[in-house]
C-alpha cells in the first residue's frame, strides 16, 4: 500500500496532542481553558480567512506546490536519473532556505550514515550541502570530492546572495579549469525565472535550470525544485512527499478549528507569546528529524520575528526558536526547560514506528540498576524517555505539546513540513504581520554588500563608516 490508497493515507495521519497546553494539566496561569477556542472564535476565523483568501497569491504561492508541479516533477525525475548515472557526489551550493530544507529531508529520509556507506549499499550519490562560507568548510569539501564525479546545484531565489554566489564563483572556476567546456554539465541552477543574477549567469553559461516560483520564499521552498531535485537525486519518492503535503493541506484548510492542527497550534503559540512565552523549542525524538528542527527554526524565526505589523505599528513580535534533540538534550537543556523561566513552549516530536528495532542485550544480571534495561528495545527506551520528559515538563507546569508521526517516510515528511508552513501562515495572520518578508535578513545582506564595495551600496557604507567606533576600553 502507498499514498495512492486513502486507507493508507489515513493511517499516516500526524497527531497533534495539545493536552499539556491546557489548564487542566499545567494550571490556569500557564495553560488555557477548554473554552479558549470558543472565546477566540472571531480571532481564529479572521486568521483562517486571511490564509484562505491569500492562498496561491502573492508570497503564498507555496500553497500551490502540492498541486501544480506534474511537469516539473517529470523533468526533475529525468534529470535526477541522469545525475545518478553519471555522478558520485551531489553538492548543494546555497544558504538559508536554499540549504536547510535539502539537509532536513536528506537526514529524514536517507540512511543516517548515507555518505559513509560503500557505493554498493548507497546506490545513489553522496550529498553535501554547503550552507556557509567558512573557508575551512570549502577546503574540506574539496578534499573529499572528486570534481570529475561531482554535480553541483547552485540554489538562490534572489540570485544575489553573497554567500551562494561566492561558493558558485569558486566552484565554477575550478570546474572550468579542470573540465573546460564540460564544466556546464556539472552545474545546475535553481533560481527565479525573472529576477537576480543567477538566471543571467545560467543563460550565459547554458546551465540546466530549474525555477523557483515568484510566490515561494526561501523558507517555504522545500517542496519546489529547491528541495525536490536534491531529494530525487537521492532516490527519495518526491511524489509521495508532495502527496503528503497535499493531504496535510486539506486537513489544514478545515474550517473547524478543532479538526485543524495548524490552526490549533498557531492559536496556542500566539496566545502563549502574549503570556510571555517567547521561546519555541523544537525537540524531535529521532535523529532522522534532527535537521527538521533547524529548518523549523528558520521558518518560525524569520517569518514571525517582525518589528512592525501590517498597519505600520511597532510590535516587535516573534518567538525565539530553539532546536533540541531527544533524548540527547535531556542531558543538556531539559534542566532549564523544567526549572528555568516560564518562557517556553516545547514541541516534542515522537515517532510511533521507527524504521528499525534494536534490542538491548542481556548482561550485568547481578546489577539490577543496569539489568532492568535488558530485554527491552532502544525503541521502547526512546519512547519511554519522550513520555517521561513530557510528564516531567507537565508536572512542572511547562507548556508542551507533541506531534506524533506514525512513521518517518516521504509522505509523513511532506505532511510535517506543510503542517509547520501552515501553522506559520496562521500565526502570522493572527499577529497581523507580513509573514513572508525578511527585512532583517536584507539588512545584513546589504551591509555585507557595502563592506565589499558593491555598487549601489555607497550610502550604506557611508552610514557604517559613520557609526560609533568601538571603544578600546571595552576590549579585554
Ligand atoms: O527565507 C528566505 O527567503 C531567506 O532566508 C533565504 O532563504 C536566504 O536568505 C537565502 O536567499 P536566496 O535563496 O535568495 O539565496
Amino acid at each position: 500500500m502507498n499514498y495512492k490508497s486513502a486507507d493508507w493515507r489515513d493511517k499516516m495521519n500526524l497527531v497533534l496532542d495539545y493536552n499539556n497546553m491546557m489548564a487542566d494539566y499545567i494550571g490556569d496561569e500557564q495553560g488555557f481553558s477548554s473554552t479558549v477556542f470558543e472565546e477566540n472564535k472571531k480571532f481564529i476565523s479572521k486568521a483562517y480567512n486571511i490564509v484562505k483568501e491569500n492562498r496561491g497569491k502573492g508570497m503564498m504561492g507555496w500553497t500551490d506546490l502540492p498541486y501544480n508541479q506534474n511537469e516539473i516533477v517529470k523533468d526533475i525525475l529525468f534529470t535526477a536519473k541522469n545525475i545518478r548515472k553519471k555522478f558520485d557526489n551531489f553538492v548543494v551550493l546555497g544558504i538559508g532556505g536554499s540549504a536547510l530544507g535539502p539537509t532536513a529531508v536528506f537526514q529524514a529520509l536517507c540512511h543516517l550514515r548515507h555518505n559513509e556507506l560503500p557505493k554498493s549499499k548507497r546506490k545513489v550519490p553522496k550529498l553535501y550541502v554547503e550552507d556557509n562560507v567558512d573557508p575551512e568548510r570549502m577546503s574540506a569539501l574539496l578534499d573529499v570530492i572528486d570534481i570529475n564525479k561531482t554535480c553541483f546545484n547552485v540554489i538562490t531565489k534572489s540570485g544575489a546572495t553573497s554567500e551562494t554566489m561566492a561558493q558558485y564563483l569558486i566552484i565554477m572556476d575550478i570546474l572550468k579549469s579542470k573540465l573546460g567546456d564540460k564544466a556546464k554539465d556539472h552545474m545546475i541552477a535553481t533560481t527565479s525565472m525573472t529576477k537576480g543574477n543567477l538566471i543571467k549567469i545560467a543563460k550565459a553559461e547554458n546551465l540546466k535550470t530549474f525555477y523557483i516560483p515568484d510566490g515561494v520564499g526561501g523558507r517555504f521552498s522545500e517542496l519546489c525544485p529547491v528541495g525536490l531535485l536534491p531529494a530525487a537525486v537521492l532516490g527519495i519518492d518526491i511524489k509521495a512527499m508532495l502527496a503528503g503535503a497535499k493531504h496535510m493541506d486539506k486537513i489544514c484548510m478545515n474550517k473547524n478549528v478543532l479538526e485543524n492542527p495548524a490552526l490549533i497550534s498557531a492559536l496556542l503559540q500566539v496566545l502563549s507569546m502574549e503570556k510571555g512565552k517567547n521561546v519555541s523549542v523544537m525537540m524531535p525524538y529521532a535523529d532522522s528529524l534532527k535537521y527538521i528542527a533547524d529548518w523549523y527554526c528558520q521558518l518560525w524565526g524569520e517569518s514571525l520575528g517582525k518589528a512592525v505589523d501590517n498597519d505600520g505599528k511597532e510590535v516587535f513580535v516573534g518567538q525565539t526558536p530553539v532546536k533540541a534533540l531527544g533524548v540527547t538534550d535531556q542531558h543538556s537543556q531539559v534542566q532549564l526547560y523544567r526549572e528555568g523561566p516560564f518562557d517556553k513552549v516545547i514541541t516534542l516530536i515522537g515517532v510511533k514506528n521507527y524504521r528499525t528495532t534494536f534490542e538491548i542485550s542481556k548482561g550485568c544480571e547481578d546489577i539490577p540498576d543496569v539489568s532492568f534495561l535488558c530485554g527491552h528495545t532502544l525503541n521502547e527506551l526512546i519512547t519511554a524517555e519522550r513520555e517521561a520528559t513530557e510528564y516531567a515538563l507537565t508536572t512542572a507546569k511547562r507548556a508542551n505539546h507533541t506531534i506524533i508521526l506514525p512513521e518517518v517516510n516521504a509522505f509523513t515528511i511532506g505532511e510535517l513540513l506543510y503542517l509547520f508552513e501552515m501553522e506559520t501562515a496562521y500565526a502570522g495572520a493572527m499577529l497581523n504581520i507580513n509573514t513572508f518578508n525578511q527585512p532583517g535578513v536584507e539588512g545584513g545582506k546589504n551591509a555585507t554588500y557595502a563592506l565589499f564595495g558593491k555598487k549601489g551600496y555607497e550610502k550604506t557604507k557611508e552610514e557604517m563608516d559613520n557609526a560609533p567606533k568601538k571603544n578600546q576600553k571595552y576590549f579585554c
